[in-house]
């Protein structure tokens, strides 16, 4: 069975509780819930994580060259910040998709960019916790191939 692991950034913990308006009111836990019930149809074992610190973050990323056939990362705010998380996607030869609940690209300036999806084979934004289930469908398929 294939193994793929999401990451979520920092302040994803509080999914539900958080700008609602913008994130919804789905938690993370029923992200994860719903995550693991399109991997158990796609047979996909999911390894779910979410955490607020960047070394954290990056030594997960690290994890997925040994542990995991491929990758889902949400890197919240480090998107728009973090080198060091960009560094570290690009040291990983397994497919790796960038996920954002709300699309970035209609928001304020300084999220329009990403840079940590230049080390990613694609992206998927602004679908809400579909662009979870999106994302597990579109690493299915490029594991396939
Ligand atoms: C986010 C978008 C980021 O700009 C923001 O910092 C987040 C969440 C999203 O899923 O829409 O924390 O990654």
């Amino acid at each position: 069975m294939k193994k793929i692991i999401i990451i979520n950034g920092p302040n994803l913990n509080l999914l539900g509780n958080r700008e609602t308006d913008i994130y919804g009111k789905t938690t993370l836990t029923e992200i994860e819930q719903l995550s693991k019930n399109k991997a158990n149809e796609l047979n996909l074992r999911i390894s779910f994580y979410q955490s607020n610190s960047e070394s954290e973050i990056i030594n997960l990323i690290h994890k997925t060259q040994t542990d995991y056939d491929g990758l889902i990362i949400n890197p919240a705010a480090f998107t728009h910040t973090s080198i060091a998380l960009l560094d570290a996607l690009k040291a990983v030869s397994k497919p790796k998709i960038e996920i954002h609940l709300s699309n970035i690209y209609n928001r304020e300036d300084y999220r329009k960019s990403s840079i940590t999806s230049a080390g990613v084979n694609g992206i998927i934004c602004g679908l809400g916790s579909l662009s979870y289930i999106l994302a597990i469908v579109a690493l299915n398929d490029l594991l396939d191939n």
